[in-house]
């Protein structure tokens, strides 16, 4: 090779290299083909990776790019289709079009929260592998159908973060690529005033659901769609009725935070649940209508928060759905007394806060039926003055 050519040649590599390091990219290896590089703009790095055997596995941040239009392509890179974790926060996009990171095509997570991301176009398909999609807090108002479509075939994706957003409603159509398989939908922090029932009639394996602090004075559903939901998450809404009597794996169920002044305790039969918060409501009394329909409901020890209600009675019934209770917070209510034979029903109740009730007097046949359980709050006269001779 001529000399003059080879120094050319040498020149504009060189000339390469530092372009390369002028857009701010850094790899670090973590461990033999593991490999994490962050920058803005990850096109103009060519990294050398020292990996022959198998496939690198690299984690790519972007960071501080300002897009705001992010076209077809655009994050073209000499190692996409290493790419399996993408981690783009806090960014300036805007504008997400088609195909923007259809590269990245083996890719399995990607965090794209807090980027200012306005209107999202088909962006991600072609990425057959995703198991994980993070938009959290984004200005994102609408999913329109396609959008969410990552492959011809089933998508695999389990795990889809929308919360804090600006979405007004959700369409059946926007979801059909990716409910068959969807295992956890966070929706929290959306203007979702409503929701019908059949938007969830084809998420077959959804077992969490966050729809809290979304503005939601009612809901047009049943939940009857949703065979496999184990956590579902209603607080901070503005929810008068909620109808969970179908959701048959419900285990966990937070309506803290919302506008009950009565609920059908009954719907609890038959359910696996282990813990209600009902904390924060404007619950006035605790009882079952129909006893013969709610007994021998709850068999897992259960947790049940109803403090910082307006509860000033509970009914025995009540404790027949709630017969296997691990902890029972009453405190920052209106209770005056239990009647005799309030907690004839329970079977365990280990924990019961009554604090913060001003006018409670516990009677001693109180104390007596609840003999296993450790009280906090208040102490029957009987223990008080157990308390001061020993
Ligand atoms: C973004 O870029 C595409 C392709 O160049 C163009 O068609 C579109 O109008 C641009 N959008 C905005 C909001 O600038
Ligand atoms: C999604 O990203 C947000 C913001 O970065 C984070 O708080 C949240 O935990 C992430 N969601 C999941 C399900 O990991
Ligand atoms: C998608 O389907 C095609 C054709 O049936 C198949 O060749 C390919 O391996 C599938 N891809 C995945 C990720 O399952
Ligand atoms: C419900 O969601 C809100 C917001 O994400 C969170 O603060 C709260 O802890 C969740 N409740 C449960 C029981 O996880
Ligand atoms: C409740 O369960 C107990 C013990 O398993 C059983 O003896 C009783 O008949 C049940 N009651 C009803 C109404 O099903
Ligand atoms: C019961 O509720 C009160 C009032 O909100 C709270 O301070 C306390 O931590 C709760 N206790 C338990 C054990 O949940």
């Amino acid at each position: 090779m001529n000399k003059t050519l080879f120094l050319c040649v040498l020149v504009v590599s060189a000339l390469q290299r530092s372009h390369a390091s002028h857009a701010g990219c850094t790899l670090r290896a973590d461990g033999p083909c593991f490999y994490t590089i962050a920058c803005a703009a990850p096109a103009t790095f060519r990294p050398a990776l020292d990996c022959s055997a198998v496939d690198p596995y690299i984690t790519l941040h972007i960071k501080q790019s300002a897009g705001h239009n992010i076209t077809a392509n655009h994050f073209t890179s000499e190692f996409d289709s290493f790419v399996r974790i993408l981690s783009a926060i806090g960014n300036d996009w805007h504008y997400l079009q088609n195909n923007a990171f259809s590269n990245f095509k083996n890719v399995l997570y990607m965090d794209l929260s807090e980027n200012h991301i306005v209107s999202l176009g088909a962006a991600f398909r072609g990425l057959e592998q995703m198991d994980s999609l993070n938009l959290s807090r984004n200005h994102i108002e609408t999913i329109k159908p396609g959008v969410l479509q990552f492959s011809a075939n089933k998508s695999r994706l389990y795990m889809l973060d929308l919360s804090y957003n600006q979405l007004t409603h959700l369409s059946e159509d926007s979801f059909v690529n990716v409910n068959n398989n969807l295992r956890s939908l966070y929706l929290q922090g959306n203007k979702l005033n409503t929701l019908g029932d059949h938007f969830f009639a084809k998420f077959k394996h959804l077992n969490y659901l966050n729809l809290c602090c979304s503005n939601m004075g009612s809901l047009r559903m049943t939940f009857k769609y949703l065979p496999s939901l184990k956590e579902l998450n209603l607080s901070y809404n503005n929810l008068k009725k909620v109808d969970i009597s179908k959701v048959k794996s419900l285990e966990t169920i937070d309506l803290s935070h919302n506008d009950f002044e009565e609920i059908y305790f009954e719907n609890f039969k038959g359910l696996p649940i282990v813990k209600v918060d009902l904390s924060f409501n404007k619950l006035k009394k605790l009882y079952v209508e129909d006893s013969a329909m709610a007994s021998n409901a709850s068999r897992p020890l259960v947790k049940l928060y109803l403090n910082n209600n307006d509860i000033s009675y509970v009914d025995e019934t009540f404790f027949n759905v709630f017969s296997y209770i691990a902890i029972l917070n009453l405190s920052y209510n209106n209770i005056v007394e239990f009647k005799a034979d309030t907690f004839r029903y329970v079977n365990v109740l280990k924990i019961l806060i009554v604090s913060n009730n001003p006018k409670l007097r516990l009677a001693d046949d109180i104390s007596k039926e609840l003999a296993q359980t450790f009280i906090i709050g208040k102490f029957p006269p009987s223990q008080i003055r157990k308390r001061m001779f020993t």
